[in-house]
């Protein structure tokens, strides 16, 4: 059996931040200007913290100007809204993203929806949704994972998905429905399956592009992809690793790589695949608000 390519979404990634580093950096020459992004934290999450760490990083390696407002957890609702409204109205801010999730006692939709479209840099403001959703994508910001997920689709199989059939397991706002509208922009058959989604393996077994967003640690199994096809796994799950010692822990994707291997024509590994394209996207996100808002 032919072993699958491996996609190397890190590879991908650095030669997307290359490009949004050159764009910034001519930015700065001709207007002296840099997009600049601002990340909101609250609370003490360790997780959301190595996040927003490796997001602020990333913006300042790319030469935007960048800030990080770390709140604590007790922070107001409405002290958190009196920052965003603050973030929407700095002229050096292009791209605003409040890191989830956020303490219970904030609600997240007024939050993510208080936040300008255009400054929006995650994608996950109703009237972004609605433009993604219309076709409109020119004129959207679009979700960071599935947007770096078609990127590592087209440079592994070209421009052109046209007419493949995808199946995208998973229907979270944040990955599995926008991922679906991106596909079918791209004028893919697209089916969007779920924890409910009767005979899941030969649904799976139907699809030329699988993309796995479903966060069960390698729950799609090897024999359920078809000869050939293009697996996108999103998936980061923390598993115990006992082969490698007492409380050692391990990161696996939402489907059963080594397996998967002998079936597929490419795949992402995790770590290495989708991760480090979502960061990317991000910059892109943020470089394009800027790019809009200078007008
Ligand atoms: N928490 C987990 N993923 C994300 C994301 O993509 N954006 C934000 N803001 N928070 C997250």
């Amino acid at each position: 059996m032919p072993q699958a390519q491996i996609i190397d979404g890190k590879a991908i990634a650095e030669s997307v931040r290359e490009e949004i580093r050159n764009r910034a950096a001519s930015l700065l020459e001709t207007t002296g200007k840099r997009p600049g992004l601002a990340v909101v934290l609250v609370g003490e999450d360790p997780a959301s913290q190595v996040y927003v760490r490796n997001k602020d990083r990333a913006a300042e390696a790319c030469g935007f100007h960048s800030v990080k407002h770390t709140l604590p957890a007790d922070t107001s609702e409405a002290d958190v809204l009196a920052l965003v409204s603050e973030l929407n109205d700095a002229d050096d801010i292009h791209g605003i993203l409040v890191q989830l999730p956020l303490p219970g006692h904030i609600d997240e939709s007024k939050v993510l929806r208080l936040i300008r479209p255009d400054k929006d840099v995650d994608g996950f403001h109703p009237i972004n949704v609605g433009l993604l959703t219309a076709g409109e994508r020119d004129s959207a910001l679009v979700p960071c994972t599935p947007a770096g997920s078609l990127v590592l689709l087209k440079r592994t199989l070209g421009e052109t998905l046209s007419g493949k059939s995808a199946v995208v397991v998973g229907r979270s706002n944040i990955v599995g429905k926008p991922m679906a509208s991106l596909l079918l922009q791209e004028s893919c058959t697209v089916t969007i399956a779920h924890s409910r989604t009767r005979d899941l393996p030969d649904v799976v077994r139907s699809a030329n592009i699988v993309v796995a967003a479903v966060g069960r640690p390698e729950m799609i199994k090897g024999d359920w992809i078809k000869d050939g096809a293009t697996v996108i796994d999103v998936g980061i799950n923390r598993i115990p690793a006992p082969d490698l010692g007492p409380d050692k822990t391990r990161l696996v994707g939402d489907v059963a790589f080594e397996e998967a291997l002998g079936h597929a024509g490419a795949i992402t590994p995790v770590p290495g695949g989708v991760g480090p394209m979502t960061i990317a996207m991000l910059m892109v996100n943020t470089q394009t608000a800027a790019r809009r808002l200078m007008g």
